[in-house]
């Protein structure tokens, strides 16, 4: 399909000689289409040029003027200049048919092989094992999944990862706890909360007992040792929790690639520290080994030793970067993680740069997140206020489950219906804020239909499809449509809309920012709207009967892609 911003670009690159991608970047959308379809801000290019946005503004009108009569190009109507901005008509005829004949021939409309030959890794959720999956995990589970699915639709070679938090010195007090309380525990019934218990006692337990605390450390020199009772119970707690995270995964339909977490790196840090000792990179500090990066800025150090030898977090994510450049050949490696590990990211990152060839170190990329909030303030363990998330996704789902009987009480299997409207109003709550701002989940907000909400977007899917059941779901040939019939603002809004849309991915996947799409889909369904409130579909006239119904179509088309890249389902009625 002709990309109009991309022919825009490449033709004030051939003006400027000005790199295209950079151009690119700088084309907007105008808000009000009497600005055109393009707008390009010269503004941009003041400091690149040396001149004032007017004068580069009518520079590049008029060779590109000149370039279009000479080359008969039709595509761009006419440019106008409008203080700096250079604003861009395009020739709607071409538009209206390149949408509607992409969309009658592509069941799989914006999908890409731009990624092909690209190899990108999203690590993602990485819950830590006999502590609760809490909402911050949520959150990078529900953007790390679409990232996901999005490299893979613009047909990159994509991994997701889920890198478990399942090995570290807090084993070795689980350990202790076990053989000093197991047999309190129940731990088959609420296994998480029940191990969370047990984590807290021993804990303070290790604060007033340095005996205790020691037995802690040795339990864990043993697992590290592989010691079979150590590890068998450490397997256990594992399993345990991997049954209450996957009940998570399946409602959300997440999936991973890989399940290597930290455990798995545990024998492959000596390789770490060796290449830094190689290096001379260490420097011994109270017994333990650090890399010292003051040289670059971080005024904190990374501890990639203990003093008693054995490994940390920081060992085991370096190990990881070695282990991952070596098994996927990556071009880019993705953190979905919160941006309380900003500082960790960068140090780890750093050291990275010893340890791994430059493209490598250089495709090491933290996406970092914000808080999430319930409207009572900050979540905490220590306040008890945890919401469990699984409770919070089954209450979402009942809550949906009410409304939708209220709302259509007649309607059949309600409770798949609600499942796909629960799930759909947190996985869009979560990914309509920018990711690195904190949000507040609410379930009120998340769960109105009217709002900029998923339930808001499920409901204009829904609404396509009780347009296109009122044709006996008979989708008009493409051919018979007549071009003059989409010419009026409503239908054409729609259409530059659906024209945007693998534009919108390629956005998410530069930024890493999955609520351009969400943004994107409220804006589709509002236009959808529009054109339904002003033009009646269903009407005597069967030739605009006809173009409105495919458009009807193609809307309800991209907004179920666009939502299934989200992990958002959509229900045909609701
Ligand atoms: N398990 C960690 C946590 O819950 C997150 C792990 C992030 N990933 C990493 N490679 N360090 O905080």
């Amino acid at each position: 399909m002709l990309n109009f911003k991309e022919i825009i670009a490449e033709k004030i690159a051939d003006v400027t000689k000005i790199n295209e991608d950079e151009i690119k970047s700088y084309i907007e959308i105008p808000k009000d289409s009497k600005n055109g379809d393009y707008a390009f801000p010269c503004f941009r290019l003041a400091k690149e040029l040396k001149k004032a946005p007017p004068i580069i503004a009518n520079e590049i009108k008029e060779k590109l003027d000149e370039m279009l009569s000479e080359n008969q190009d039709e595509k761009i109507e006419k440019i106008e200049i409008a203080g700096g901005y250079l604003n861009f008509f395009i020739n709607k005829n071409i538009l209206v048919s390149e949408v509607l004949k992409e969309i009658s021939s592509n069941e799989e409309y914006g999908k890409s092989e731009l990624g092909k030959g690209k190899n990108i890794i999203v690590e993602y959720s990485a819950p830590n094992i006999a502590k609760p999956f809490h909402i911050g995990h949520l959150r990078t589970t529900l953007i790390g999944n679409a990232l996901y699915r999005i490299y893979k639709y613009l047909g990159y070679n994509t991994t997701g990862i889920n890198h478990l938090g399942d090995y570290g010195t807090q084993f070795g007090k689980m350990i202790e706890a076990y053989k000093m309380w197991g047999n309190e525990y129940n731990l088959k019934e609420d296994p998480i909360n029940k191990m969370m218990d047990m984590y807290v006692r021993i804990n303070n337990l290790c604060k007033e007992d340095e005996n205790v605390l020691a037995r802690c450390r040795e339990n864990f020199r043993l697992l590290e040792a592989k010691d079979q009772y150590c590890v068998d119970l450490w397997n256990e707690f594992k399993d345990l929790s991997m049954v209450e995270f996957n009940k998570i995964y399946d409602l959300l339909d997440v999936k991973f690639d890989s399940y290597n977490g930290e455990s798995f790196y545990a024998d492959k840090i000596d390789e770490v520290i060796e290449k830094l000792e190689e290096q001379g990179k260490l420097i011994e500090s109270e017994g333990a080994k650090i890399v010292d990066l003051e040289y670059a800025g971080i005024n904190t150090p990374c501890i990639v030793q203990k003093s008693n030898g054995s490994s940390i977090y920081a060992t085991r994510d370096l190990a990881a970067i070695m282990y991952r450049a070596k098994t996927y050949d990556f071009d880019k490696c993705l953190y979905v993680v919160a941006y309380e590990q900003n500082l960790y990211f960068k140090q780890i990152f750093e050291v990275a740069k010893f340890l791994v060839d430059e493209k490598y170190a250089k495709g090491l990329e933290h996406v970092s997140y914000g808080m999430v909030n319930l409207p009572t303030g900050k979540m905490s363990t220590r306040l008890g206020n945890v919401v469990k998330i699984e409770d919070l996704l089954n209450g979402t789902i009942e809550k949906a489950e009410e409304i939708i009987s209220e709302k259509n009480p007649d309607l059949d299997n309600k409770e798949e219906v609600a499942k796909k409207v629960g799930i759909g109003a947190i996985v869009f709550n979560t990914l309509s804020t920018t990711t690195i701002k904190d949000q507040i989940f609410d379930w009120n907000t998340a769960l109105n239909f009217q709002g900029e909400t998923g339930p808001y977007i499920q409901y204009t899917y829904v609404r396509t499809k009780s347009v296109l059941e009122k044709v006996d779901n008979i989708i008009p040939n493409i051919d018979t449509i007549k071009i003059e019939n989409l010419k009026d603002e409503y239908s054409l809004n729609l259409i530059k809309l659906i024209h945007t849309f693998q534009d919108i991915l390629v956005q998410v996947t530069e930024k890493n920012e999955p609520s351009i799409l969400s943004r994107y889909l409220i804006d589709l369904s509002k236009a959808f709207s529009s054109f339904y409130n002003e033009n009646k579909i269903i009407i005597e006239d069967k030739e605009v009967q006809d173009a409105r119904v495919y458009l009807t179509y193609a809307t309800g088309k991209v907004l179920k892609i666009g939502a299934n890249l989200l992990g958002i389902k959509m229900p045909d009625k609701m």
